[in-house]
């Protein structure tokens, strides 16, 4: 009979582990009593802290809805959603155009709207254009590329944060042209606290963080043969940039609306931005990020 003590107790958990079927449960398995156990004696974690840590989780369990996913957020916040999304770069077989957070106001089936039109119902302030060209990695167009884009109105919220959130706004569906070329107009978004009322939120405040987003507009693009590319592009200008809550900004993903003379539309501030699709790879997935209806679905 072995004495435990708290090296000994992680060599018996691992022991347990070891006639794991699945390899790669097995390996995720150990890493997870390995890490977890280090923690606690890193910390030198009381019983009055863990069981702290247990409600907390069971709040962000509770907080979970059909359009709420709180651990995720819980992840975006702490950083381990943009490690996953740049493992997950790494693995591409190209490497295309960098990707950012899908984030929790994704939804399917947006309005698929022609090239050219606004994407949002009742424009308040002035337009701006979005435009550009999908291509693969070497720059040859991708044809018809669908390109679906979200965002935040000019006042910093999603069609689903305001009061008719049934009816779908600020979002759209696009196909490309022959040459792989979108535009569309839109308004230019404010940024935005991420979702600050459940327990995450108070957890960032206790961290004396400011919960904001800079201002961006979401794109979720595919095309037959490639890896579905996630991403944003971020407003250079918004207080926020060096500071996203949920570290979503890259120097490869910022904007700057500015008059332009190659802009589809004349008249309006416009931003280009072209897309590059990596090749897919068989059997993989390349949406970091869920409907958090889906999530709860797979109980
Ligand atoms: C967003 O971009 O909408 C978002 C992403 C992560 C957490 C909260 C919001
Ligand atoms: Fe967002």
């Amino acid at each position: 009979m072995q004495d435990l003590d708290e090296f000994t107790a992680t060599d018996a958990a691992l022991a347990q582990l070891a006639a794991t079927p699945n390899a790669r449960l097995k390996e995720i398995s150990e890493a997870a009593v390995r890490h977890l156990h280090a923690f606690a004696r890193e910390v030198n974690l009381t019983p009055a802290e863990w069981l702290a840590g247990i409600a907390f989780m069971t709040q962000v369990g509770k907080a979970c809805t059909n359009v709420r996913q709180e651990f995720i957020l819980l992840s975006d916040v702490l950083g381990l959603s943009a490690v996953v999304n740049a493992l997950h770069d790494k693995k591409a077989r190209e490497l295309g155009t960098q990707s950012s957070l899908l984030g929790p106001f994704y939804r399917e089936g947006s309005p698929a709207l022609a090239l050219g039109d606004c994407i949002v119902r009742n424009p308040d302030t002035e337009q701006i254009v979005l435009y550009g060209q999908v291509t693969d990695n070497d720059g040859a167009p991708i044809p018809h590329a669908s390109v679906q884009v979200w965002q935040t109105s000019a006042h910093g919220l999603y069609d689903l944060q305001q009061q008719d959130h049934d009816v779908m706004d600020l979002r759209a569906s696009f196909r490309c042209d022959d040459e792989g070329k979108y535009h569309f107009r839109t308004v230019r978004p404010l940024g935005y606290p991420i979702p600050m009322d459940g327990p995450v939120g108070k957890m960032v405040r206790a961290q004396n963080r400011h919960g904001f987003r800079p201002a961006h507009i979401h794109f979720l693009i595919g095309g037959e043969g490639f890896r579905e590319l996630v991403t944003a592009l971020y407003f250079g200008d918004d207080d926020h940039i060096d500071s996203d809550t949920v570290f979503g900004v890259s120097g490869s993903l910022v904007i700057t609306a500015a008059d332009d003379p190659g802009s589809p539309v004349a008249g309006l501030q416009a931003v280009r931005y072209d897309f590059r699709l990596a090749r897919a790879v068989e059997g993989e997935m390349g949406r970091v990020g869920a409907d958090p209806a889906s999530l709860l679905a797979a109980e």
